[in-house]
């Protein structure tokens, strides 16, 4: 996978890693369909990892992207996110679902990258802009 100049082949390589490991923690019993996310932040060396975490109220499930997203405005309150790696059992890459992408919005760019893939290694990559061009914004 080509990479952007500004992210290391290693990072990403390390963010995946960390997507993979959440996913294994995924708590998916309904869907059986596990997800692990993992972010790297500004400014931030810890990248932050994220599972699925569903519920017998359906409605009431978390998916990884915003599972990893509470995580890290917990950790370290506000946050910029340099990029998302979402990791899924599908060939196909998986394309963050609305309400996560509504979500990472809040605490992105239009160019921020979101990469997604599965054990074999990242598959996609887009631009934030791409999945998302015009988030609600109550500010504008
Ligand atoms: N899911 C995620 O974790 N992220 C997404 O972007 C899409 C969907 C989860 C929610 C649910 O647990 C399962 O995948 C099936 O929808």
């Amino acid at each position: 996978m080509e990479t952007d100049q500004t992210i290391q082949p290693s990072d990403l390589d390390e963010a995946w890693k960390v997507a993979l490991a959440a996913r294994k923690n995924a708590y998916a019993p309904y869907s059986q369909f596990k997800v692990g996310a993992a972010l790297k932040l500004v400014n931030e060396d810890t990248i932050i990892p994220g599972c699925n975490v569903e519920n017998a109220s359906y409605g009431a499930t978390i998916c990884a992207e915003r599972s990893a997203i509470v995580s890290a405005c917990t950790q370290f309150g506000k946050l910029q996110i340099a990029y998302v790696v979402i990791v899924t059992g599908e060939s196909k890459p998986t394309v963050p679902c609305a309400l996560c992408l509504q979500v990472i919005a809040e605490f992105s760019t239009p160019d921020t990258l979101v990469f997604s893939g599965n054990e074999s290694g990242i598959t996609a990559k887009w631009h934030f802009k791409e999945l998302l061009p015009k988030p609600f914004t109550s500010f504008e």
